[in-house]
C-alpha cells in the first residue's frame, strides 16, 4: 500500500522536515513543478530517488512567469491527484506553498538572467524567464537542496537556471533529465491537455520535423534550407504561428559553435495551444 504523501505549505515546515534528513547526512533532491503532473515529472522523481536522495517535489503555479494574456487562470490544477501520483513513485515530501508564502507583502526582488532570457521563448513571452528565475532561486534557497531536477523539454529554462545557479554561487547541483515522450513522439506537457483530438494528432508533426531536421543537419545539410523545410512541414500540419524554429549553441543559445553541443528548438501554436520541443544535434 502507498502511504499518503506528507504535504508542507510553509518554508518553516519545509525546513523542519528536511533538517533530520540533512543531519543524518542524506542527500536532498528538489523537483520543482507547477503541478498537473505527468509521466515526465514522475520520471524526474524516480531518477532523483535513485541517486539516492530524499526527494521533495514542489507544486506552485507561479504567477510571475505568466504574461497578462497567458493561461494562469486556466492552468490545470489537481493537487490531490498529483500527491497520489508522487506518493506512488516514492516521493518523500510535497511542498505546496500558497502565493503569499512565496511572495509575501512587500516582495520586491526580481532575478533576471540577461541575454539567455531575452531570446526565443523570452522574446515571445517578455518577463517569463524573470518569473522562472525568481521563483526557482527562491525554491532552491528555501529548500537548500543538494540537487534540483528539471526536464529538458524546457531547454531554455534549463539554460537560464544553470546560469543563475552558477552566477549566484548556489550550492544546489542543477540536473537536466531527458524529455519523456508519448509513443508517437510528442513531448509530454501539462498543456497537451488543451489539445483537441485533431490537434493532438497533428501535434506529432513537431517532434517529427525536429528529428528530420536534426538528422539532415547531422548528415551535413545546410542549416537555412533545413530549417525552412522544417518550418514548411509544421505549417503543412496546421501550426500557426510558428514562433521560432532555430539551431543554437546548447548552452548559450547563441549561434552554434563547431565542435560544441548544438540544439534545435521550436515553439509553435496549434489552435490556442503553444507547444515547445527541442532535440540535440550532432553538427559535423
Ligand atoms: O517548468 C516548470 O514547471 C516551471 O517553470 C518551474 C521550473 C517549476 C518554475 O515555476
Amino acid at each position: 500500500m502507498t502511504h499518503p504523501l506528507p504535504i508542507v505549505r510553509t518554508v518553516a515546515d519545509l525546513r523542519a522536515r528536511l533538517a533530520p534528513w540533512r543531519a543524518a547526512g542524506e542527500q536532498i533532491a528538489l523537483v520543482p513543478t507547477m503541478g498537473a503532473l505527468h509521466a515526465g515529472h514522475l520520471a524526474l522523481v524516480t531518477a532523483a530517488k535513485a541517486t539516492p536522495a530524499r526527494t521533495v517535489a514542489t507544486i506552485f503555479v507561479n504567477p510571475k512567469q505568466f504574461g497578462a494574456n497567458e493561461d494562469l487562470d486556466r492552468y490545470p490544477r489537481d493537487e490531490a491527484g498529483d500527491a497520489a501520483a508522487l506518493a506512488h513513485v516514492g516521493c518523500d515530501l510535497l511542498f505546496a506553498p500558497a502565493p503569499a508564502e512565496v511572495y509575501p507583502a512587500g516582495f520586491a526582488t526580481n532575478v533576471r538572467v540577461a541575454g539567455l532570457s531575452d531570446v526565443l521563448d523570452g522574446a515571445a513571452r517578455p518577463g517569463h524567464f524573470d518569473g522562472v528565475a525568481t521563483v526557482v532561486t527562491k525554491l532552491l534557497t528555501m529548500a537548500r537542496a543538494h540537487a534540483a531536477w528539471f526536464g529538458e523539454k524546457d531547454w531554455q529554462q534549463l539554460c537560464v537556471i544553470r546560469r543563475l545557479a552558477a552566477d549566484l554561487n548556489l550550492e544546489t547541483r542543477i540536473i537536466g533529465h531527458p524529455i519523456v515522450r508519448a509513443a508517437d513522439g510528442l513531448a509530454l506537457s501539462s498543456r497537451n491537455a488543451y489539445l483537441s483530438a485533431s490537434e493532438r494528432a497533428a501535434a506529432t508533426a513537431l517532434p517529427a520535423a525536429l528529428n528530420t531536421a536534426a538528422a539532415a543537419l547531422a548528415a551535413g545539410a545546410a542549416a537555412p534550407e533545413t530549417l525552412a523545410a522544417a518550418h514548411a512541414a509544421l505549417t503543412a500540419a496546421g501550426f500557426d504561428p510558428i514562433d521560432y524554429i532555430t539551431l543554437a549553441d546548447a548552452a548559450t543559445l547563441g549561434d552554434p559553435v563547431p565542435g560544441q553541443p548544438a540544439r534545435l528548438l521550436a515553439a509553435a501554436w496549434l489552435g490556442k495551444t503553444r507547444l515547445i520541443d527541442n532535440v540535440a544535434v550532432a553538427l559535423r
